[in-house]
């Protein structure tokens, strides 16, 4: 039964839209996205680069060798985010450039990158949130199996703990994994990632092995760090909507959340892999690859749940009239599903962002972060990351106006508002991204930066977007 009072508290618009003390506003990027410098200094070739340079894999060939050129200009972006008042910088480290085939003790000029920026951040009050993975598997590694071999999580345990060795006593929030969804999914099932295999068993693999991967470096990390430090992983959850509310296209939404949600918040936050997922999988998998023991390692305690949130995902069950759109999550003739073809993807109703089919709709996130808020109550949210690309270019006065962007964060800052006012424990938001930069396999055509990157010099210019999400930092109110 909803009270009268409590109808109230859900419906009632939040007159002073202010964030709560002690909000915490920040940036996101990642490694091989805006570092560049990939032979430098002892770093040898991820699975990224090794894909981008597979002809026909990224648009225009596009590759990360330069990127924003973050590696020699870390001091600049350091000072822009400073200069806008951002309270915290999420980043990820490169195992490459730490731990270059995947095995063996640090190599010390990789580390000493990486300890020079977080000494910055410090230095100019901004909190250090690093990722240990965001995507760059050590080439060495994946020619030794990579994700799905369980090889893999243990070398990832190893450099989890030298990566903690090394910064421990300055970073305070550690996130062990970016979207393993899209490591194991894109990655080895449709391939649109690197390292571009096509095998669902490989991907449904990848899936534990990361999980384990996760279980592993939280232990790793919890030996080593302060006890007041905080460990989280940042998913990629789909928010699963069914077209109709018919049983079909109910247990086709319930089959994607399996298969995109709960085949990483189960183990890692129950202790167990969802039964459903177990039975959809069945015809091609018998998961014997999940060892006595693996799930308890796989659960282990953490301070935050990072979310990830961009667009919504509409489904139902194909009724074979071909009505369906492509998922979001590129072209490929091999579906990142495994045991899912009777599922159809549609494209949500809304407007749509230059990424295709990515359609703007803040309700997903509002929806998403109750839904977050009573599935783990108790574990405090953090949106890892949220934005958009749009064609931004800069105008004859030199500047850059981002209207849609604007629009969009707006949008999406008032559902987060919303969601907290009606009770989700939401403790910061991370705006993707800091810079434009490389987007994957789009490359360089998709710019997603609250600051422009003109790649021919590297000049960065702040966008109109990095002006109004600095008022919104500095303020902790949502500005109109
Ligand atoms: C998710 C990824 O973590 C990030 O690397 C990517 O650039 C953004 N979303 C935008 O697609």
């Amino acid at each position: 039964m909803v009270t009268a009072a409590q109808q109230q508290t859900a419906s009632a618009p939040d007159a002073s839209r202010t964030f709560p003390e002690g909000f915490l506003w920040g940036f996101s990027t990642a490694a091989y996205q805006i570092e560049g410098a990939v032979a430098e200094d002892g770093r040898t070739p991820s699975i990224w680069d090794t894909y981008a340079r597979t002809p026909g894999r990224v648009r225009n060939g596009d590759t990360g060798d330069i990127a924003t050129d973050h590696y020699h200009r870390w001091r600049e972006d350091v000072a822009l985010m400073a200069d806008l008042g951002i309270g915290a910088y999420r980043f990820s480290l490169a195992w490459p450039r730490i731990q270059p085939t995947g095995r063996g003790p640090a190599v010390q000029k990789g580390l000493d990158f990486y300890r020079r920026l977080v000494d910055e951040l410090l230095e100019r009050n901004i909190q250090p949130v690093a990722t240990l993975y965001h995507w760059d598997l050590p080439q060495d590694l994946e020619d030794a199996g990579g994700w799905p071999e369980r090889v893999t999580a243990e070398r990832f345990a190893e450099y989890a703990a030298l990566a903690a060795d090394a910064l421990g006593d300055r970073v305070k929030t550690w996130t062990t994994l970016n979207e393993p969804w899209c490591s194991a999914f894109l990655g080895y099932g449709s391939g649109v990632h690197a390292p571009g295999r096509t095998d669902p068993v490989a991907a449904l693999r990848a899936a534990h092995h990361l999980n384990l991967g996760h279980g592993l470096a939280v232990r790793a990390l919890r030996d080593r760090i302060p006890k007041d430090a905080r460990c989280l992983v940042s998913l990629n959850f789909h928010q699963v909507r069914p077209l109709t509310g018919s049983d079909a296209d109910v247990d086709a939404a319930r089959r994607i959340d399996a298969l995109a949600n709960r085949v990483f918040t189960g183990p890692m936050l129950r202790g167990a892999y969802p039964e459903d997922l177990l039975k959809d999988t069945a015809a091609l998998t018998d998961w014997s690859y999940v060892k006595d023991g693996d799930l308890e390692l796989i659960h282990q305690p953490l301070d935050l749940l990072g979310v990830n949130y961009y667009t919504p995902t509409l489904v139902s069950r194909a009724d074979g009239s071909g009505s369906h759109s492509s998922d979001g999550h590129g072209n490929s003739a091999h579906s990142p599903w495994p045991a899912a073809d009777e599922v159809a993807f549609h494209q949500p109703p809304g407007d749509t962002t230059p990424m295709k089919g990515w359609a703007v709709d803040p309700t997903g996130l509002y929806d998403l972060l109750r839904r977050l808020a009573s599935d783990f109550p108790g574990l405090p949210l953090a949106i890892t990351e949220n934005g958009t690309a749009s064609d931004d270019y800069v105008n004859p006065s030199g500047e850059v106006n981002d209207p849609a962007r604007i629009a969009y964060l707006r949008g999406h800052l008032a559902a987060v508002h919303q969601a907290v006012a009606d009770g989700a424990d939401v403790r910061g938001y991370f705006l993707w991204s800091l810079l434009d930069n490389f987007e994957w396999g789009h490359g360089y055509s998709k710019r997603f930066g609250a600051v422009y990157v003109d790649y021919p010099t590297g000049t960065r210019i702040p966008k109109a977007s990095a002006r109004w999400y600095s008022e919104l930092a500095r303020t902790g109110v949502l500005p109109d």
